[in-house]
């Protein structure tokens, strides 16, 4: 079976692939990724030269690339993560988002449909979505797979959009589909733009913590690879024209959880207790910032029998390790353009 993934060279696509390459040695994953500043093939060296595994640089907004690859590899079967996937980014530049976000799912949705619109047995489009597309919650409750969309960013709209087109080619020309909608994800990989890696490498190198706002929104955080089985569960077993949400059981106000990063961190590096947290400075809010997200997992839970395996303080310990003896991809990502992006965002 060829099976398209999208994305596989970011951070939550690295770990699906590999999951895939690994577990599955009678699929072929083809791996598109455009390489954009947040796709890294240095993610997958190890999995590279794996017979069931090929990568294909390529841009999913590219219509005509699109089509010629689907004739020539007929994927019968798409897990599409690419995307563009940070909020601040969606802030300054959100036409990059509608581009890469919604159209270029809705090029991947027309080729799937092209391709198999006379057979859609035994066909799947997995589309990788997000909780942000619910918008925020109050200090109580949670969202389920009924929560109407009430997107807030530039970001969570453009998902909101493409989830959207997804159930309506599902409803009109009876495309197979599945949605998942995951909370935070944290864990090795994950670009330093996002707040547990940047804030990770900017403890290491003791620059200030720049924490919006007063520190009172949350997250719920949820260890990556605990998202890639999911998403093995959900492509295998979950039910077409369906959405699952995806989450940790795991609700962290920012500053809680830039405290026990710090103390882990001082830990780690032999710090004096409290050093870490001395880095720590509120800086300016982000606009229209989502007080609070938190998913209701019990649905994919029930029917599936999927739960986070690490508790946080764990998968913190094991992510913090990886950027520890990862310095060097560390190094590779956070030289040339992330100095201008971080100057632009921070300075
Ligand atoms: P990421 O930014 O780390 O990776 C995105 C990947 O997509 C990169 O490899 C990039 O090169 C590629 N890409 C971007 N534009 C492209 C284009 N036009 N054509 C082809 N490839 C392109 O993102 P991530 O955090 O791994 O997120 C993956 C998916 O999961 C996204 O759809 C995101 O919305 C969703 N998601 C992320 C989180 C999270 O916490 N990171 C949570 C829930 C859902
Ligand atoms: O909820 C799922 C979403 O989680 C995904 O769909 C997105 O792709 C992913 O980027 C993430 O979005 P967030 O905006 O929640 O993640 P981020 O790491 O950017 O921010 C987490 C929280 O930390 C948020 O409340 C903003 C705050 N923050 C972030 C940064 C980068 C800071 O206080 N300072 C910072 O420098």
């Amino acid at each position: 079976m060829n099976i398209l993934v999208t994305g596989g060279a970011g951070f939550i696509g690295s770990h699906v692939v590999r999951l895939f390459v690994g577990q599955y040695p009678n699929y072929h994953i083809f791996n598109l990724d455009a390489l954009t500043y947040a796709g890294n093939l240095e993610n997958l060296k190890d999995i590279e030269s794996q017979p069931n595994y090929s990568f294909i640089k390529g841009d999913i907004t590219d219509e005509v690339f699109i089509n010629q690859l689907f004739a020539k590899h007929t994927f019968e079967k798409v897990i599409h993560l690419a995307a563009e996937s940070h909020v601040d980014r969606s802030i300054t530049d959100p036409l990059a988002f509608v581009k890469t976000n919604v159209i270029g799912t809705m090029i991947l949705l027309n080729a799937f449909k092209n391709t198999w619109k006379d057979n859609f047995s035994n066909k799947l489009f997995y589309h990788i979505s997000t909780d942000e597309v619910y918008g925020t919650l109050g200090q109580t409750g949670l969202f389920t797979e009924t929560t109407s969309y009430d997107p807030n960013s530039p970001y969570s709209a453009s998902k909101a959009s493409s989830d959207h087109f997804v159930r309506a080619y599902g409803e009109t020309y009876g495309m197979p589909y599945v949605i998942t909608n995951c909370s935070n994800n944290y864990g090795q990989n994950q670009f330093p733009e996002k707040l547990i890696p940047l804030f990770i490498n900017n403890i290491i190198n003791n620059k200030p913590l720049p924490v919006y706002g007063d520190g009172n929104y949350t997250r719920d955080w949820l260890y990556v690879k605990d998202h890639a089985v999911a998403i093995d569960l959900v492509f295998h077993q979950g039910k077409l024209g369906e959405t699952y949400n995806i989450g940790g059981f795991n609700e962290w106000k920012n500053i809680d959880l830039v405290k026990l990063l710090c103390k882990q961190m001082d830990e780690k590096l032999g710090r004096k207790k409290g050093a870490s947290e001395k880095l720590i400075t509120y800086v300016k809010d982000r606009p229209g910032h989502d007080l609070r997200y938190a998913i209701d997992a019990s649905k994919i839970n029930r029917e599936l029998g999927w739960k986070p395996s690490v508790t946080f303080e764990e998968g913190l310990n094991k992510t913090i390790d990886w950027y520890l003896d990862n310095e060097e991809w560390l190094r590779h990502v956070t030289s040339g353009e992330y100095q201008k992006y971080y100057q632009k965002q921070y300075d």
